[in-house]
């Protein structure tokens, strides 16, 4: 069994012992109790480099099997060819739907349902709504780092339901707290993937398949390589991961890594407005025409 079941029994008014509540206690997240002996299986979309491929390596490092995911077949190779039998590389596009389900499938027909699914893969650049250019990667972002979640998670899903534990996790972002000045796909693509995961999470409540959102601060990779502006408490993606697979093992459902850009978060979505356009009309913007 996955999780057991307590049944609280109670006087109701007419003096009669009933069942009124039963609730589901969950084990820790990630670990399937039904096979303790089995390691864990992880699949990370957006693994061939920064946050993903250190949050593979992470869990590789604990013995993992794991999944990996991304459109850079070669890098994926090079993990899968430093830790054989352990990774199954999944070269792929995130917005590929067909793509997505046959390497879920594959992926639970080789190692079995995941304990952990992490949709990670993401993409970062600036917009402005006044060129007509930049339509085309407002839908390129939102494609990828809002629907690419969806379709991490889609073909996975009903497995782990029916499993009855596991998490789901999305790697949003600190950036979906506010709507960023030049980065508007970037915030809106991260604000609808937080409300997203929320969603799911209370629909998947009592399910024994936890989901949960990860708003990380600043991380040095790739993405953050170009940004022209100061990263307060920008964090290691190896460090960044640890962190973040601890929120994960602590079955937490919501976090910002690092901490302190919980408190700055969460300043940010309480500034009133007219204080944030203040503060942030002038602020350095994250380069046009990236994608
Ligand atoms: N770095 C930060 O400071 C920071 C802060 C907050 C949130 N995040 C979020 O953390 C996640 C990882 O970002 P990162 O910093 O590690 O960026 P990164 O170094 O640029 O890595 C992005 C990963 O996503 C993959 N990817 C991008 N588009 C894809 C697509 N269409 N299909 C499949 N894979 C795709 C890339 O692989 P391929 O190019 O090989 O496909 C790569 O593995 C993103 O969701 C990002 O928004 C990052």
């Amino acid at each position: 069994m996955h999780g057991y079941l307590v049944k609280l029994r109670v006087k109701s008014t007419r003096q009669e012992y009933a069942v009124v509540a039963s609730k589901r206690f969950l084990p820790p997240a990630g670990v399937n109790r039904s096979k303790p002996e089995q390691p864990l299986r992880v699949v990370i979309s957006g693994a061939s480099g920064g946050l993903g491929l250190a949050l593979a390596r992470h869990y590789l490092k604990q013995g993992a099997v794991v999944g990996v995911m991304a459109r850079r077949a070669d890098l994926l190779q090079s993990l899968a060819d430093q830790f054989p039998h352990r990774v199954y590389p999944y070269p792929l596009d995130v917005r590929d739907t067909l793509a997505m389900q046959s390497a879920a499938q594959d992926f639970i027909s080789r190692c079995g349902v995941p304990d952990i699914v992490i949709a990670n893969a993401g993409v970062s650049v600036g917009t402005l709504t006044e060129h007509a250019e930049d339509t085309d990667t407002f839908q390129q972002v939102v494609e990828i780092n809002l629907l690419g979640a969806v379709k991490t998670f889609q073909p996975f899903l009903l497995a782990m339901r029916d499993a009855g534990c596991g998490s789901l996790v999305g790697i949003a972002s600190v950036a979906g707290f506010r709507g960023l000045p030049g980065a508007g796909a970037y915030s809106a693509s991260k604000a609808a993937l937080i409300s997203y995961l929320e969603s799911m999470r209370v629909e998947l409540r009592d399910s024994g398949v936890r989901v949960v959102t990860v708003c990380p601060g600043y991380i040095k990779t790739q993405m953050t390589e170009i940004n022209p502006y100061p990263m307060p408490f920008i964090l290691e993606a190896d460090v960044a991961a640890r962190r973040i697979a601890r929120v994960i093992e602590q079955g937490k459902s919501f976090a910002v890594v690092p901490w302190p850009m919980a408190l700055a978060g969460h300043l940010l979505k309480r500034m009133p407005n007219w204080l944030y356009d203040a503060l942030f009309c002038k602020a350095p913007r994250k380069p046009r025409g990236l994608l």
